[in-house]
């Protein structure tokens, strides 16, 4: 996308304010002349008045100075609060439209998106759109203007002086472009290790008891020293180009008035030059030079803003989000779930499910086991279309998948992930995810089914106890145990369980296992089960191994079979339940 573009892009978003773009715009317009207008009433001040006394007329002219003054820095407080007010508006817009969109995009994104670099999208990057329209545009429009009406008034009042004036203007030409181009490069950097930083920041505090417990602080925080050290680095060469190009202005424009002076002090003595006009020169001067010093920053932080535009649009325009054009969207979702030769890989190259059949009748139980890595997880993931399959079909009651609306075929299935993840907020909350229209009657009635009430009720505050960010002052039991409800409280036709492989007491054990029975009970479920008791009382069992599936059948049937997997699987468990008391 080029720079016009994005621009073009973004001023579409100006729309809804368009009556404060065009206030903007209308000050801006109306504050060039007022801001040149000053010097030009020195000047008649002083040749008019003052040379000829004329007291009376002097008090006027005075007034009318304030006066122009006064009105001026009305229009400029007017100005900076419209213009900021529009960008702060239209990145409200666009950051609701940015975090929609990240919300609505699949899980493939994420696995290759690191959580910092979008959190940079949606607050630094925003950060700096809104200078395209707080300090870009309009701003850069209204220092052309200013610039071109002083110089208009400059030429009116004496040409030569003006071009004497002039005379160091393609040297400062020449730094201002020298100095863009470098801020450019350091900004980009500085923005690059802005994200790395954010990156490594996010990931490190989230893993932040992996560090400890590994007492890997020192190694982290010197790699942290590091992407500090370059970012730091990156805001400094910046500063130095600053640093460099301000004092270059000033000698420029000393220079210049210095020229001016000693031309025009000359044109006094020869009756070329007004005393009225040396005393308006430097006054025209000074607001020649102004604009110019800060416009090379303007355009810089316009050009900036664009790219940061650009990274935006790129997350906007990302079409990986899942295409629903699913039309069932009522009733229930009973009947058969059957996959036909379903192949799947995460990257688009190395395929994780090879082959896969099967069917699991309505109201069924199916058990998948396999050892890890073997693709169980990644069956179910497939099933509420949080990854799309590369070949095959998966019909659920007799319509494939795509021929159900996305929110519905996800609000019917409810899937129990391995991972427990836990929001911060109360009990409650996080078992009806914030939907108000489940009551904290039907909560306990479901926690009372799962068998979780009781646990509830000895956390302080019971439903209302606040959980911390991730559920982290919860045991893994408890957290199990509430997303079970959560689960339960869907009501879902078909239920999805992938069991945590942590083994708990025996006490936990039997509670989670009640707790799985009321789950799949009367419902079509699977479950990756790594307890022995689950898959016993399954319909089915699977057996994955690589992908592919190696065992299919009853429990009764593979534990007939010699050398299954699942036989051999139910050996060993039985073997350690006998070596390990309490299990
Ligand atoms: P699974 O996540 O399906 O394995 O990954 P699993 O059977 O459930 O294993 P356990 O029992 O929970 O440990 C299957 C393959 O897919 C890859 C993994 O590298 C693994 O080889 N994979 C998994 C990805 O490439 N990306 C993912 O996001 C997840
Ligand atoms: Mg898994």
């Amino acid at each position: 996308m080029s720079s016009f573009q994005i621009l073009k892009r973004l001023v579409k978003f100006i729309r809804p304010y368009r009556w404060i773009f065009w206030s903007s715009a209308f000050l801006a317009i109306a504050m060039a002349p007022l801001n040149a207008i000053l010097p030009y009433l020195t000047n008649i001040m002083v040749d008019e008045h003052i040379m000829k006394p004329d007291l009376h007329g002097l008090k006027v002219m005075a007034i009318w100075y304030l006066i122009v003054l006064f009105v001026l820095t009305a229009m400029r407080y007017g100005f900076t609060i419209l213009t900021n007010t529009m960008g702060q508006q239209i990145i409200f817009d666009l950051r609701n439209k940015v975090y929609s969109h990240i919300l609505s995009l699949r899980l493939s994104y994420f696995d290759k998106t690191p959580i910092g670099t979008n959190t940079t999208r949606v607050i630094n990057d925003l950060e700096t759109v809104n200078s395209v329209f707080s300090e870009g545009l309009i701003t850069i429009a209204a220092d052309i203007l200013s610039l071109l009406t002083v110089l208009f008034l400059m030429f009116w009042t004496s040409v030569k002086l003006t071009l004497i004036c002039l005379v160091t203007f393609p040297v400062l030409l020449l730094a201002s472009y020298v100095f863009k181009e470098k801020v450019k490069a350091s900004f980009q950097r500085v923005r690059t290790q802005v994200a790395r930083m954010n990156a490594f920041l996010q990931e490190h505090i989230s893993g932040i008891k992996t560090v400890q417990i590994f007492a890997a602080e020192q190694r982290v925080a010197s790699k942290f020293k590091d992407i500090n050290k370059e970012y730091t680095q990156a805001n400094l060469d910046g500063i130095f180009y600053y640093a460099v190009f301000f004092p270059v202005v000033e000698i420029i424009s000393a220079a210049s008035l210095g020229f001016m002076v000693w031309w025009g002090a000359q044109g006094v003595l020869e009756g070329l030059v007004t005393i009225g006009q040396l005393v308006a020169f430097p006054m025209y001067l000074a607001r020649l030079f102004q604009p110019v010093r800060t416009l090379a920053d303007k355009f810089n932080t316009l050009q900036m803003g664009l790219v940061a535009g650009g990274r935006v649009f790129e997350i906007l325009d990302n079409a990986e989000t899942a295409k629903d054009s699913g039309q069932i969207r009522s009733g229930k979702l009973k009947g058969d779930i059957v996959f036909q030769n379903v192949s799947f890989s995460y990257n688009g190259e190395t395929e994780v499910l090879k082959d896969v059949s099967f069917k699991l009748e309505e109201g069924k139980t199916l058990a998948i086991v396999g050892s890890t890595g073997s693709g169980k997880t990644s069956i179910i993931s497939l099933i509420n279309r949080l990854y799309e399959i590369d070949k095959g079909s998966i019909q659920i009651a007799g319509h494939d998948l795509k021929e159900y609306n996305i929110e519905f075929l996800r609000n019917r299935i409810a899937v129990v992930l391995q991972d427990v993840f836990l929001f911060q907020g109360t009990v409650m909350e996080n078992m009806t995810l914030k939907n108000n229209r489940i009551t904290l009657e039907e909560v306990i009635e479901a926690s009372r089914i799962i068998g979780a009430h009781e646990y509830i009720m000895k956390l302080p505050g019971d439903y209302h106890y606040v959980l911390a960010e991730r559920g982290s002052n919860l045991s893994v039991g408890q957290r199990q145990l509430i997303s079970f409800v959560r689960a339960l409280l869907c009501n879902p036709d078909v239920l999805i369980l992938d069991e945590a492989t942590s083994s708990l007491d025996t006490e936990t054990e039997s509670v989670l296992q009640h707790a799985i029975e009321k789950l799949i009970e009367k419902r079509s479920s699977i479950v990756i089960a790594h307890r022995l008791s689950t898959i016993q009382h399954a319909d089915h069992i699977m057996a994955l191994e690589n992908g592919r599936i190696v065992e299919f059948g009853k429990p009764s049937e593979l534990l007939a079979k010699e050398d299954g997997l699942y036989k051999s699987l139910y050996e060993t468990y039985f073997q350690t339940a006998e070596e390990t008391p309490g299990y």
